[in-house]
């Protein structure tokens, strides 16, 4: 579709920008707060790009007020950021920590008061440590109950502040490497583990929905999902195949039981055979049918491409975490799918496909089968920057990935899909769980590498004056 002329921005879209707890606070030990499994699982030896950590981070939690006068500068109307769960429940559940929630009450006064919208996610992957000590965290049922009883108490603090709110974030990028990967925090591969872990999420996420709006009734909840959608590699049967595989693995699976509150039907049946499938108990799906999202959160970064794999071939690989362009290998499920790069795409140093048009699909396919509205919760370009003298960071390749995404969201628009929102990632320059801090997102660059925590100086780039500009026009200077 070739649109004559553009649907404009709407007056009150949320110009946003991303962060997660783990990746900016830093004081990962301050004002009572506990362990989490990220706190822990990086100072492992090995886990990590060069060992990094977010012992520091890039010490949000002590410039916070710095950053908001930042956000406030560039225009943000909106901030999604996440609460780390064991700042206010240091070993998982009983008494909140008040000075967990107090930090978190600064924030969102300050935000408020700058005119921007907090866009507060729950839950981004930093679990407590005691609960994965305990009863092996999403593995076990009772973190149903620790879930709800940590949502509560943000629910009833925050009810009459925030808005919009994210239940989990990346449930499925976050269980993969958790369970099939082996690389995030418990570092299991094991599809069964992983098909377990998944519905206790499910029902953890659909159970604090149903509390949600007892608690917070005039506000907005919703998952952010890692959504690729996957192209077939060629129009092949076999390809179309493997594409409506991986559609139905990769993104389905989540998105109908967020959404449907039941799992897709092929995809179950192969798992039932091959005895993967979870242990769905009687009352399981009435959970799920009682908690279902207001809106879906889009984390979009790339697509992916898809071609047939045989029953001996390839599984499931480590992505590049290097920044080393073309080390990335095919990966996927014998019998299922398996990816392929695809030659019409650019990619970056990370090998993930530059796909604008991807975002419009993306958008268009979610708004057509779930008729929600949707919010870009995510969307960014992660490259090297160089800090040039005179504290400048020429960034025009994110301007260009940037730009061209926002136009995509335009389009998607246009083509009658509801978008609340887009909030790129990210505000300022975060450690990436993986990869350092030398895979930079940020509009504001963050004096620090891997080893050496520096200055931790701000440094606006060139993108953060290219985005100021964007929402001083509501998006018509794109
Ligand atoms: C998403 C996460 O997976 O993408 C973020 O929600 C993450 O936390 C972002 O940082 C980019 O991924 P990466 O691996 O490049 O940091």
């Amino acid at each position: 579709m070739h649109h004559a002329r553009l649907t404009p921005f709407p007056q009150g879209f949320l110009w946003g920008a991303a962060s997660a707890a783990y990746q900016v606070e830093g004081a990962h030990d301050a004002d009572g707060k506990g362990p989490s499994v990220w706190d822990v699982f990086t100072h492992l030896p090995g886990k990590t790009f060069q060992g990094s950590n977010g012992d520091v981070a890039v010490d949000h939690y002590h410039r916070m007020e710095e950053d908001v006068a930042l956000m406030k500068e560039m225009g943000l109307t909106a901030y999604r950021f996440s609460v780390s769960w064991p700042r206010i429940f240091p070993t998982g559940r009983g008494e909140a920590n008040e000075a967990g929630m107090a930090f978190y009450e600064r924030l969102i006064d300050a935000l408020i008061a700058a005119g921007i919208e907090p866009v507060l996610t729950l839950y981004h992957w930093d679990l407590p440590q005691a609960l994965q000590e305990e009863y092996g965290g999403w593995e076990d049922r009772r973190i149903i109950a620790d879930f709800e009883h940590y949502c509560v108490a943000l629910f009833q603090r925050f009810a009459g502040k925030v808005k919009y709110w994210v239940s989990l974030n990346e449930q499925n990028y976050n269980t993969t490497n958790a369970y099939q990967l082996g690389t995030h925090p418990p570092a299991v591969q094991d599809r069964k583990r992983f098909f377990t872990a998944n519905h206790h999420a499910f029902l953890a996420n659909a159970t604090v929905i149903a509390a949600f709006r007892k608690h917070v009734p005039n506000g907005l909840i919703g998952p952010s999902f890692a959504y690729s959608p996957a192209y077939p590699a060629s129009s092949a049967p076999a390809d179309m195949l493997a594409f409506e595989n991986a559609e139905e693995f990769t993104n389905w699976w989540w998105l109908d039981t967020y959404c449907f509150g039941r799992y897709p039907q092929a995809a179950l049946a192969w798992l039932q055979k091959t005895g993967e499938a979870p242990d769905i108990q009687p009352g399981d799906v009435a959970i799920l049918q009682a908690g279902l999202p207001d809106f879906v959160g889009v984390n979009y970064y790339y697509t992916t491409t898809f071609t047939d794999n045989p029953r001996d071939g390839a599984t499931m690989q480590r992505i590049n975490t290097t920044g080393q362009k073309g080390t990335t290998p095919s990966s996927g499920v014998p019998g299922l799918y398996r990816t392929t790069p695809n030659p019409h795409l650019p990619t970056s140093n990370w090998d993930w496909a530059i796909d604008p048009t991807g975002l419009r699909i993306a958008l268009r396919r979610l708004a057509s089968r779930y008729d929600l509205p949707l919010m870009v919760t995510e969307n960014g370009l992660g490259e090297f920057d160089k800090l040039e003298a005179g504290d400048k960071v020429h960034d025009d390749y994110r301007i260009d990935y940037l730009r061209a995404h926002l136009q995509a969201c335009q389009e998607a628009m246009s083509d009658g899909v509801q978008l609340l929102g887009y909030c790129p990632w990210s505000f300022t320059d975060i450690l990436s769980w993986l990869n350092g801090y030398q895979k930079r997102y940020g509009f504001v660059y963050i004096n620090r590498d891997e080893t050496d925590a520096k200055d931790l100086r701000r440094i606006r780039k060139d993108s953060f004056f290219w985005y100021q500009t964007v929402i001083a026009s509501n998006g018509q200077k794109l």
